[in-house]
């Protein structure tokens, strides 16, 4: 998934020939899973149509202050848009137009509202060679770096004048991936690892019957994604779970029983920064698996069962510096056993569910938590969707381990 999904980009279109890409460069924010709104000069419009660029981005495209409705002129607000955005991208970014910016000039939507923007602004400049490196421009790029914006170079190739040197605008696809680097490189787990457990543990009794439990495995699917959107290298060791997970940043190593998860976690907890163990892990299994399917002969089975090894307690013995998340559930006196589990378990932190909250624990979408650091401080959380709760986690554990 990109870094790019779920954010809000404002694509400002100034009047270079490259405009025509714009319609490419919308499709590829689109397609990272990006909501675009787009404002164009009113020159830009000779280049490309704010139809196709209205069609592409599914909103209305913006180009001056007011618009004509049926009865009444309608202001349009560019310090609104400049805090809707999450990130501004003008591309093309003409000769004209980054001398404006650089100067703080406003007589149009597009600059008004990059002076008002808050969030990362792209500048991908499109000239010919020789006006991009004039000093002037050269001087521009600097001044407006120097201002906090980040520019996307131009590249060399033809260009429109029929000269061949630097001065192209960036590909599309090319601004895209250089704008998901650089918010990649800014994450804040970014060159971390996190182990995560999640799912329900199967443990035999004979070749086609087990002990389980129900849980879907989706808290800790929650809390893989949220890490690798916060630019983590995680490694989901899921149990048997009907989620199917696909994300660059994440290893899924699915495992059946509390012993494969065992193995699994400890093949690549020695390398994390940062374990959770949400899974619900069986805590008896057979004390012998049959090796045939066991026949209905008597009126009654007893089945010896025997505890599992604890896993979370496992990686609390050997932990070298991991801050290290383990879950409660709990049903009476829940602060106080949550804290018993923290200190027996050698934790840093615990996520407590009630099973008195209703929408908390097992087979629901939502999830109802206190997080609880080292210190028993807790921090009470509403009734959330999961991954919203994912979230909370991962914030606090932000907070305690930057
Ligand atoms: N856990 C584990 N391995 C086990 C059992 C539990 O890693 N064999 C982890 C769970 O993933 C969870 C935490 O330990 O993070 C839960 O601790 P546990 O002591 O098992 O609590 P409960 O399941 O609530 O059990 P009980 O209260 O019955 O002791």
């Amino acid at each position: 998934m990109s870094v790019l999904s779920g954010k809000k980009v404002l694509l400002g279109v100034t009047a270079g020939i490259a405009a025509y890409k714009s319609a490419t460069l919308i499709r590829g924010f689109i397609k990272a899973g990006a909501s675009v709104q787009v404002i164009m000069t009113e020159s830009a419009k000779d280049f490309v149509t704010p139809l196709t660029l209205s069609t592409l981005s599914k909103n209305p495209v913006h180009s001056s202050f007011t618009v004509e409705g049926d009865d009444n002129a309608v202001w349009t607000n560019h310090v609104e848009l400049g805090l809707w955005a999450d990130i501004m991208v003008i591309a093309p970014a003409t000769a004209n137009t980054l001398s404006k910016m650089s100067q703080g000039t406003c007589d149009n939507l597009l600059l008004a509202t990059y002076l008002s923007a808050k969030c990362p602004v792209y500048f991908a400049p499109a000239m010919d060679l020789d006006m991009y490196i004039h000093p002037s421009s050269k001087e521009n790029f600097s001044k407006l770096i120097s201002y906090g914006n980040i520019m996307i170079p131009a590249t060399s190739g033809e260009l429109a004048s029929g000269l061949v040197g630097q001065g192209r605008m960036a590909e599309p696809e090319d601004i895209v991936r250089f704008i998901e680097r650089t918010i990649e490189g800014k994450l804040p787990l970014k060159n971390k690892r996190v182990v995560i457990t999640a799912g329900p543990t199967y443990e035999a009794i004979d070749p086609v019957r087990f002990i389980g439990n129900h849980s879907s495995g989706t808290m800790g699917v929650e809390l893989a994604l949220r890490a690798a959107a916060l630019g983590a290298s995680v490694d989901l060791i899921l149990g048997p779970s009907a989620i199917k997970v696909h994300h660059d940043l994440i290893s899924v190593h699915h495992v059946v029983s509390g012993e494969d998860m065992y193995e699994a976690v400890h093949n690549v907890y020695g390398q994390c920064d940062i374990a959770i163990a949400s899974a619900a892990v069986a805590d008896y299994k057979p004390a012998q698996v049959a090796q045939e399917k066991i026949k209905k002969n008597d009126n009654e089975l007893a089945i010896n069962l025997v505890k599992t090894k604890d896993i979370l307690a496992s990686m609390g013995e050997k932990k070298q510096g991991q801050f290290l998340v383990g879950f409660a559930l709990e049903t009476e006196n829940e602060e106080e056993n949550a804290l018993k589990k923290l200190k027996k378990k050698n934790l840093d932190a615990i996520v407590l569910n009630s099973l008195r909250d209703k929408g908390a624990g097992f087979k629901t979408k939502t999830n109802k938590i206190t997080f609880i650091d080292k210190n028993g401080s807790p921090t009470l959380y509403d009734l959330k969707s999961k991954k919203e709760v994912a979230a909370d986690i991962f914030d606090q554990i932000l907070l305690k381990t930057t």
